[in-house]
């Protein structure tokens, strides 16, 4: 899939799609009824909307725990809705907005740690890791914070890496340093201003190394363990991820750190194959560098027109559809576990269908990407990961 970001970008613009206030035309998961299902149980009548994980004989995230951590991206403001769910089916939790620097620091020195506090305090108390996202992402980067010459920038963003990783510390175990920083245009490196890039545009091909440095450096700070990695959609496209390792090469000829690279993974039914995964992954680990998957949902479109911008119709998301991303999750999954020793964790994107970016990208459409249907009901594709052969811990 090539992502064209332009619909997401006057979405982010109207603070839409960062604040995922677009709900569906759908129930709210507040009408259902709270049952929990056999694990037998159809997607059609198992009902089980805020509370805990279905009566499993182990969580989703304890079956997977000799692999790797299972993540989900949460917003604070969820946590009431799905705190029961995700702390009964997962053992990572990723700030879907709340720490990006437009949330933290929109405005200069008015810092609001509100959101991404009561992430990091819901972490803590169920004994879940977090995946810190992200310290520079040019979607989130307020116009004060690239303004002035190279230095006053670099010192800036030294900041701001430092107040991060020192305030999560001890509940994050590894940081999105750079965010979506490599040209979707083949023949350039690195996302310019041109691009929306306003830090490219103070620092130039500085950039990655001003980034990854403060950031290597204020985990030496803290004397933990923290990885550093480099965040892009596209990884297993060939040119996008040779670009991201060259400038992982480059970082290390120069002794900065990078750790490893994360796939978003916003993939569909069809796209990237299994090939071209492991292929993504191959390359990654052939490089020195660990793999995470670090946003994985799975749209049900997969005959989008991305060169003339025309969209797959609406489908219902019927029972036919439903197995089949059963199975692509099954497979997914199937291949992060026979590479698991290189992988660290696997973060899915949402917790349900009700609450999704994929309803208003690549346009306002109905999208079934995830492991929980529109009323927090498990899917068939939730029940088919526990097929999925994992060893034990
Ligand atoms: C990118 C970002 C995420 C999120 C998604 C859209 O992938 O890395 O933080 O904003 O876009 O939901």
């Amino acid at each position: 899939m090539r992502l064209n970001r332009t619909t997401t970008s006057l979405l982010l613009t109207a603070g839409l799609v960062s604040a995922g206030c677009i709900p569906k035309q759908k129930p709210s998961a507040s009408a259902a009824s709270s049952v929990a299902p056999e694990p037998s149980a159809s997607s059609e009548t198992a009902a089980n909307p805020s509370g805990p994980a279905p009566a499993m004989e182990k969580s989703l995230a304890q079956h997977f725990a000799g692999s790797f951590s299972l993540g989900i991206a949460m917003e604070a403001f969820y946590l009431e809705q799905w705190g029961a769910l995700t702390a009964s089916t997962f053992n990572r939790l990723t700030a879907e907005n709340a720490m990006k620097l437009g949330q933290i620091q929109k405005m200069k020195g008015k810092y609001d740690f509100e959101a991404a506090d009561a992430l990091a305090n819901f972490a803590r108390e169920h004994s879940m890791k977090m995946t810190g996202h992200a310290i520079v992402w040019y979607r989130e980067t307020p116009t004060w914070f690239a303004g002035g010459s190279p230095e006053e920038v670099s010192e800036r963003l030294k900041q701001h890496a430092a107040v991060m990783i020192e305030r999560y510390a001890d509940v994050t175990d590894n940081w999105d340093v750079l965010n979506e920083g490599i040209s979707d245009t083949d023949s350039k490196m690195y996302r310019d201003a041109s691009e929306g890039s306003k830090l490219y545009g103070a620092l130039g091909d500085k950039l990655p190394a001003v980034a990854f440095q403060v950031a290597e450096e204020a985990v030496k700070a803290t004397g933990k363990d923290i990885d550093l990695y480099y965040n892009d959609y596209n990884m297993w496209q060939t040119v996008k991820l040779d670009k991201a390792l060259k400038m992982a090469k480059g970082l290390k000829d120069a002794g900065i750190r990078i750790d490893g690279i994360g796939a978003q993974a916003h993939w569909n039914m069809t796209s990237p194959t299994a090939d071209q995964l492991q292929t993504m992954i191959d390359k990654i680990v052939a490089a020195g560098l660990k793999v995470k998957i670090s946003e994985l949902d799975v749209s049900v479109y997969s005959n989008d027109d991305w060169g003339n911008e025309v969209w797959e119709k609406e489908r219902p998301f019927d029972d036919a559809l439903a197995q089949a991303q059963a199975a692509r999750y099954k497979e997914l999954f199937e291949i992060f576990v026979k590479n698991a020793q290189h992988i660290t964790s696997v973060t899915i994107w949402g917790m349900s269908d009700n609450k999704t970016w994929l309803d208003s990208f690549p346009t306002k459409r109905n999208n079934y990407p995830l492991l929980f249907d529109d009323n927090d009901k498990p899917k068939p594709a939730y029940f088919a990961l526990f097929e999925v052969a994992s060893p034990a811990q």
